[in-house]
């Protein structure tokens, strides 16, 4: 089950403490199962690099530019930047960024650019409310996949990230047996361009430690995207304790 915390843009050097808490408990047996990857603002992601460095905690930024190259871009960091500061993950498709600019075509860039690096990537891919009260749910993240993936071959170091727009920020989570036939219906979709029935969707929106037993129930989620609930160790914490044991 993977873990990861995105944190958007909060978090001060003083956020290290909170890090260094899920360090020490991610060292019993029973997280063994766990994959635990933060993605703090860039700003963190060196200094969360060195204080994971023995740990089984692993570090992702939450966007990339697409440029494979080095270029006057300014105010960017592309993949290889990145991977040189040792970040092993990338977020991309976030709505956040979706919003501000991000095509599924620059999405699709960003995405080889993060594989030709070797980042492992986070791919987000969610409805608005307005398309899902329309019925369109399904049309467009069909759209966002095949447009996202277009031109990458089946590729298991890409992990799908279900992002109700929705339900970011906002407290709601779909209902479990709707959430339950999404994924069904996005694995499908990825299976018919790849082949394989083996991808990894993750859930994100609003998971804390009130609704995450509720999403547990749903065998076919291999872990959660989680904003707000993460900043804090103990409610990450709690969690990743629920989901596991
Ligand atoms: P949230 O954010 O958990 O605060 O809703 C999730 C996300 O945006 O990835």
């Amino acid at each position: 089950m993977f873990f990861i915390a995105n944190w958007k843009m909060f978090g001060d050097l003083n956020a290290v403490n909170s890090v260094k808490k899920v360090i020490k408990i991610s060292k019993y047996r029973n997280f063994k199962k766990a994959n635990i990857i933060y993605c703090p603002p860039y700003t963190l992601i060196d200094k969360f690099v060195k204080i994971t460095k023995n740990s089984k905690i692993k570090i992702g930024a939450q966007n990339c530019h697409y440029s494979q190259n080095a270029g006057p871009f300014t105010g960017d960091i592309n993949a290889d930047l990145l991977k040189s500061i040792g970040a092993n993950y990338v977020i991309i498709g976030h709505s956040e960024n979706r919003v501000s600019g991000d095509s599924n075509h620059i999405i699709n860039l960003k995405i080889k650019s993060a594989i030709k690096k070797k980042l492992k990537v986070i791919f987000c891919i969610g409805e608005t409310l307005k398309e899902r009260k329309r019925k369109k749910t399904n049309l467009i993240l069909k759209s966002q996949i095949i447009k996202g993936l277009k031109g990458i071959k089946k590729n298991k170091e890409i992990i799908f990230a279900y992002e109700p727009v929705w339900s970011i920020g906002t407290g709601r989570i779909p209902k479990i047996d709707q959430l339950e036939r999404q994924i069904y219906d996005i694995k499908k979709m990825i299976k018919k361009i790849w082949k394989s029935k083996n991808s990894k969707i993750l859930y994100g929106g609003s998971v804390n430690t009130k609704n995450i037993r509720e999403l547990n129930k749903i065998r076919s989620i291999n872990g959660y995207l989680i904003g707000g609930a993460s900043q804090k160790s103990k409610n990450f914490i709690d969690i990743i304790k629920k989901t596991i044991n």
